[in-house]
């Protein structure tokens, strides 16, 4: 019955790192999946993680079930992360949380969930987006559309295209938007623009449902809630699927949350329900080790300081690298302007590479970038920097 099945392609982002491990270049460098490197090339356990799972592994008791919605500490505490602790919609019991394993996780149920309830809803992505949300929503049974979103030209916004697209999206239909640190562009709007999209979207009777996987990575853990703000402040409901992959560092322990924001305290605890549900078919209850790492941090003041700073070390670390780039090309008389790179935010830079050159990088150099160009910049290390610009200035011009 199965045989006639052929293979599946390898996973835009996830399959390189696997290319990647296979191959015996001695410089090879991977600038593929989003994970955060230090300057030796490492990803680091956190020093408050270490210490949390320290604590938590001297007072473990039991290894029951979680709540199907997960850890109720966790879940108070991702909502005062995400939007502040003494935000309105907190204090009118307006938001509801499940914990999930990583924000694929938190897309997908919230995925799962709406499209049982809205079947006539399309889901629409801005172009271009995460490799895995079409994915992600395609799976879940949703049709997809894209939104103009990135002007390749100025390696900027096409703030205008954008908020034509978003005014031609009809009322009932959802609206997938990055929270900050656009992956995989790098190129995030102002506090005005989320204003501006948020109107749209109260005004046309759309859904917003954010993926805020790069908190902290942006311009700093309360700056980039930005945008969830202003989306919390014009429309009564949301979504919000938070990954703390990044910020915590905890990618492999698959740490997110789904959170509900609805009119009022009442309809957000029937419509939670249903988010319930929508998890006990999936994956039952989420696993604990993540979520209890983030509460523990999170409740623990000296922790918690030093937790922030090693977050904040973590986005100068990235910017610094941004400008270190730039300045490499330069010197390697690599032909244009690449001060687009310093500006973008987050994880990663859109670079231009077309897809030629971004195979060629992989086949005569052994570095591994995402097709359409995207480079993880916290992968160039003080190491390998001179190797890639060496090879960005030697490779073919389209
Ligand atoms: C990425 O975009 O590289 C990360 O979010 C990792 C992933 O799962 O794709």
């Amino acid at each position: 019955m199965l045989e006639h099945i052929p293979a599946a392609p390898p996973d835009a982002i996830l399959g390189l790192s696997e290319a990647f491990k296979q191959d015996p270049h001695p410089h090879k460098i991977n600038l593929g999946v989003g994970v955060f490197v230090d300057e030796n090339g490492r990803t680091p356990i956190l020093a408050s993680v270490k210490a949390a799972e320290a604590a938590l592994l001297a007072g473990a008791k039991s290894k029951s079930y979680m709540p199907i919605a997960g850890d109720p500490t966790y879940r108070t505490l991702v909502q005062e992360l995400v939007l502040g602790a003494e935000h309105p919609v907190l204090a009118a019991s307006r938001a509801r949380t499940a914990q999930t394993p990583g924000g694929t996780a938190a897309l997908r149920v919230g995925a799962d969930f709406l499209r049982k309830f809205l079947p006539q809803a399309t889901l629409w992505l801005s172009k271009p987006t995460w490799a895995n949300h079409r994915g992600v929503f395609a799976a879940a049974g949703f049709p997809v559309k894209e939104y103009a979103y990135y002007n390749p030209a100025t390696k900027g916004l096409d703030h205008t295209a954008l908020l034509a697209a978003l005014k031609q999206i009809p009322a009932g239909d959802v609206v997938l938007l990055h929270a900050c640190c656009h992956n995989p562009t790098g190129v995030d709007l102002t506090t005005a623009q989320w204003q501006e999209v948020a109107a749209i979207a109260a005004e046309r009777g759309w859904l917003p449902f954010v993926d805020f996987a790069y908190q902290g990575y942006g311009d700093g853990l309360d700056a980039d809630r930005a945008g969830v703000l202003a989306l919390a402040a014009r429309c009564p409901e949301l979504l919000i699927a938070s990954s703390f992959s990044k910020n915590f560092g905890l990618y492999q322990d698959r740490t997110g949350a789904l959170t509900l924001i609805a009119a009022n305290a009442q309809a957000a605890a029937t419509i939670f329900s249903n988010i319930e549900i929508a998890v006990r078919v999936n994956y039952s209850n989420p696993p604990a080790h993540g979520g209890l790492i983030v509460s523990h941090i999170l409740t623990t003041p000296e922790l918690k300081q030093q937790w922030l700073g090693e977050l904040d070390a973590m986005r100068h670390h990235i910017t610094g690298v941004r400008h270190q780039f730039v300045d490499a090309l330069k010197q390697h008389g690599v032909p244009g302007d690449f001060s687009f790179i310093a500006r973008q935010k987050g994880m990663f830079s859109f670079s231009g590479l077309s897809d030629a050159q971004v195979a060629w990088l992989r086949v005569e150099r052994s570095i591994y970038i995402v097709g359409g160009g995207r480079i993880n910049v916290a992968g160039i290390t003080p190491q390998n920097i001179e190797y890639l610009c060496t090879a960005i200035a030697a490779m073919p011009k389209v």
